[in-house]
């Protein structure tokens, strides 16, 4: 992910999404580790409401609150924040209406679960709206109510989020259809309004992570179709959860041809001592089948998403599972490939 796009305006918005369970919290984490290192401040954002973040960095449940939870090479540092749509909608209420107590009534009468269940577009939008406005924050706004932007940095160089998976993103960043129907003119209007453009901007991008399988890599490609059908901008692709080949080449491509020696693997078994050689054998040549199936598949699938023309980081799948030490490993293997 190059740091600046073609018009050069830098991507300072980074959407992660990817099937379940391929590593999109895994990435995300990675990802803000990466974009902080060299003296910079990120904020990760959590939008499910799952806590994944606070599991993958062993602290304790993050509250709707920005806080440091990592520290990145050189200065840099990893905030953290769990949005949930009835705290940003008590948040948006009083940044707009000063109306927190109004808020907390609308709350204990049920008004807000109302809201944001009546319309699944409008908790959309406030989670979105959440993150979109932490992009454009800058030091200081608060007091000067967002005024005189000029010279005043940035409070997150970048803002990373853990989003939905792919078959519920395009959704999830559409905001603005979804509260078309709801609110044509007005406040609600005009928030998503702001939300979508800094969405649609090139400072935002969409990345998607895979593993190498049939299912992920499918609903990947589907998913980047509806992302630029949206008018949003992809960004990388990273595939999660590489796993080197056991063996070389020429190996493979015997066991593929049918031509691989197993009177040699039964002489070998046989040489090293072990009892039933042939069925010890039997059993490795099977082992051995069944790896060079998965690394030709593998390959097939690598060549169909070598046919979206896009970034392509790869990520190892580390042996030990993923705690805070393998997070910084993985950040360094982004950083590595150019991030
Ligand atoms: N590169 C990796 N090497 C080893 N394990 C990994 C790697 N990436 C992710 N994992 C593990 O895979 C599991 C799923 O990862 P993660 O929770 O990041 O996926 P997810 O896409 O966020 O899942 P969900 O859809 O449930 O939110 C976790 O147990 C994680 O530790
Ligand atoms: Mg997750």
């Amino acid at each position: 992910m190059s740091a600046r796009d073609r018009d050069g305006d830098a991507v300072r918005l980074h959407v992660v999404t990817g099937k379940g369970g391929t590593g999109k919290t895994t990435v995300a984490a990675s990802l803000a580790l990466a974009l902080a290192a060299g003296g910079r401040t990120v904020l990760l954002v959590e939008v499910e409401g799952r806590q994944g973040i606070a599991r993958l960095f062993g602290t304790r449940p993050l509250p709707y609150e920005e806080r440091a939870i990592a520290a990145a090479p050189e200065g840099g540092r990893v905030c953290a924040l769990a949005v949930d749509a009835e705290s940003a909608l008590l948040e948006y209420l009083e940044m707009f209406y000063g109306m927190r107590r109004a808020g907390q009534v609308l709350t204990r009468f049920g008004a807000v679960d109302f809201a944001t269940t009546i319309a699944p577009g409008m908790r959309d939008v406030l989670l979105t709206g959440k993150a979109t406005e932490a992009v454009r924050r800058r030091e200081g706004d608060r007091r000067r109510g967002g005024r005189d932007a000029d010279g005043r940095r940035h409070v997150y160089d970048a803002v990373v989020v853990d989003a939905p998976p792919t078959g519920r993103i395009a959704q999830f960043l559409n905001v603005n259809a979804e509260v078309a129907g709801l609110a044509r003119v007005g406040p609600v209007r005009n928030h998503a309004d702001k939300v979508m453009a800094t969405l649609r901007s090139a400072r935002t991008a969409v990345h998607f992570v895979t593993v190498l399988e049939e299912m992920p890599a499918q609903e990947t490609l589907d998913g980047i179709g509806e992302i630029r059908a949206a008018g949003l901008n992809v960004g990388s692709l990273i595939v999660n959860m590489v796993r080197p080949p056991f063996f070389a080449e020429p190996v493979l491509r015997e066991v593929a041809e049918g031509s691989f020696d197993t009177g040699a693997l039964v002489r070998g078994v046989k040489a090293a001592g072990l009892e039933d050689a042939e069925e010890t054998a039997r059993a490795l040549a099977q082992e051995v089948a069944e790896h060079a199936q998965r690394v030709a598949g593998e390959s097939g699938i690598r060549a169909r998403l070598d046919g979206l023309d896009l970034t392509r980081l790869e990520l190892p799948l580390l042996s030990r599972g993923v705690g805070p030490e393998e997070l910084d490993e993985l950040a360094e293997r982004l950083r590595e490939q150019g991030v």
